[in-house]
């Protein structure tokens, strides 16, 4: 005990009972989230609240004994960070002002106060974690982090960045290489103030061409990994590029990450036979099926445990946790994904 089994597993250890967590594992299916929620009056004020946000990532841990905690946070802090004005309405998603497809990124004009509000978090909650919980920080891939600052919101298809990425490919690549600078600082940041491993979210990943893939995905995520492996050599990172699909083995092999996350989308079968020998894989039970719970759900766990049991492997979801869960299904899950093979 001492020593978090999520660490261990990044370093390459397999382990017969999979640590695990969930993305989204702090938030709106809690009902003590729900209550601070309230109390707060809206989402953006707990997160810059580092007291609030560091009780709000250790819910889910004293609840359920997860094996790792997630900074809460968000991974459009960046863009508020870069200058555009931030703002979630309920029912409506996030909204970035102004949006760069009819804006200069040279007009805004940075607010790094934002990131140094969210280290206060990393240091509140590192201190008060159990010694044998993993502390994760994170940020958005600079794609998919692109997407909302192109937009100024979420979109199905990417459209506003992906024809940006063609029709102006010098003033998208400048963008990009703007926010590979400010997350690099960003992750170093979040790793003096206590993580212990970060995860790159590259959540749109899956709508892009294959030589957009190398251009806007790999190349940007390698030069991270470069620059934050040179000041951090010990801390591990974790790639998840949701939707990647076929693109994943050229993600691994390509990024440097050290381990990759794989969506419920992809079989993890075929994932372990593609995926460069002991590379560590989180993954991937489908957030869909967490909700209707029922007997599909214990065989769903065993299936994905039994195909990644020859390397390491941390458990989790293919995607964020819904926000209308049972809890009784969490619980569910977890007897499941606890329970020796
Ligand atoms: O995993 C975690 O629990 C850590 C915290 C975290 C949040 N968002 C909290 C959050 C993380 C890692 C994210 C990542 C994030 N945020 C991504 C990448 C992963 C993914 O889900 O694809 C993206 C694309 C965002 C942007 C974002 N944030 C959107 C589109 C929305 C609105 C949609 C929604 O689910 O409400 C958010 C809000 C958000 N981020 C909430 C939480 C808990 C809900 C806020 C609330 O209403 O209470």
């Amino acid at each position: 005990m001492g020593f978090p089994s999520l660490l261990a597993v990044l370093n390459g250890e397999e382990r017969a009972v999979p640590p695990v967590w969930f993305m989204r594992q702090a938030g709106r299916y809690l009902p003590e989230y729900r209550a601070l929620r309230a109390e707060k009056g809206g989402f953006l004020n707990l997160v810059y609240d580092s007291d609030a946000a560091a009780e709000i990532t250790l819910q889910p841990i004293r609840r359920f004994g997860f094996d790792g905690a997630i900074l809460f946070s968000d991974i459009l802090i960046v863009p508020h960070a870069m200058g555009q004005a931030l703002t979630f309405t309920a029912g409506e998603g996030p909204r970035l002002a102004p949006p760069l497809a009819g804006a200069r990124l040279e007009s805004l004009q940075a607010a790094p106060k934002h990131l140094a509000a969210i280290y206060e978090t990393v240091g509140k909650v590192a201190a008060a974690l159990p010694a044998e919980t993993g502390f994760l920080g994170f940020a958005g891939a600079p794609w998919t982090v692109a997407t909302y600052m192109v937009a100024g919101e979420g979109s199905r298809d990417q459209a506003a960045a992906r024809l940006m990425a063609y029709r102006e490919p010098e003033r998208f690549s400048a963008l990009i290489d703007a926010i590979v600078d400010v997350t690099v600082e960003y992750l170093a940041g979040q790793i003096a103030a206590g993580v212990h491993a970060v995860q790159i979210f590259d959540s749109w990943s899956g709508s892009l061409a294959p030589q957009e893939f190398e251009r806007w995905v790999i190349a940007p995520t390698r030069t991270i990994v470069e620059r934050l492996k040179a000041r951090c050599p010990e801390t591990p990172i974790i790639g998840f590029p949701k939707g990647a699909g076929g693109n994943l083995p050229r993600y691994a092999r390509e990024t440097g990450v050290d381990a990759v996350g794989l969506d419920e989308t992809v079989d993890p079968v075929w994932a372990d036979a593609a995926l460069p020998k002991g590379l560590p894989v989180q993954g991937n039970l489908d957030p869909m099926l967490l909700l209707a719970g029922g007997e599909a759900l214990p065989s769903a766990v065993r299936r994905i445990r039994e195909a990644l049991s020859g390397r390491p492997h941390i458990f989790n979801l293919g995607h964020g946790i819904d926000k209308e869960t049972p809890i009784a299904h969490v619980e569910a899950a977890l007897a499941a994904i606890r329970k020796p093979l």
